[in-house]
């Protein structure tokens, strides 16, 4: 399979497959294939999540993984009615050029 068609499939999965909260870890995460998208956290209160740092394995990286990632996260998050601070820069990055909605259980400090 080429890489092309091969990076559809892996899109197919991180869209369908559900939000993973491995707790032990501080880490949402999807899985894709034999790896994961993850996210790390910490725990502020039992409502609101510091979101600290995403990864996508390399071989993905620079693809759309992320975007898509990032607002499977914020559409988690908003569907528990959870409340988020954003530290991971790349998070930032797209909640600032999407505003609206995923702006709403976003706290500043
Ligand atoms: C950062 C990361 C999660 C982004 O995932 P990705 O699949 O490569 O991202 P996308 O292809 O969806 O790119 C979305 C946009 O984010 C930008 N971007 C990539 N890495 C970024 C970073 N570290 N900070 C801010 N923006 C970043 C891309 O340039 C792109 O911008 P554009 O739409 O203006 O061209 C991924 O590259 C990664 O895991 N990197 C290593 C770990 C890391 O640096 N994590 C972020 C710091 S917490």
């Amino acid at each position: 399979m080429n890489r092309v068609s091969n990076i559809n499939v892996i899109k197919t999965m991180l869209i369908k497959n559900p939000v993973e909260d491995v707790a032990a870890k501080k880490m949402f995460r999807v899985a894709l294939n034999k790896s994961h998208a993850t996210l790390i956290y910490n725990k502020i209160n039992p409502n609101t999540y510091d979101l600290i740092h995403t990864f996508i394995p390399k071989r993905y990286q620079g693809t759309g993984l992320g975007s898509i990632f990032a607002f499977k996260i914020f559409d988690y998050l908003i569907e528990k009615n959870l409340k988020y601070k954003l530290t991971c820069e790349f998070l930032i990055k797209i909640c600032d050029k999407t505003k609206g909605k995923y702006e709403l259980n976003r706290i500043k400090d």
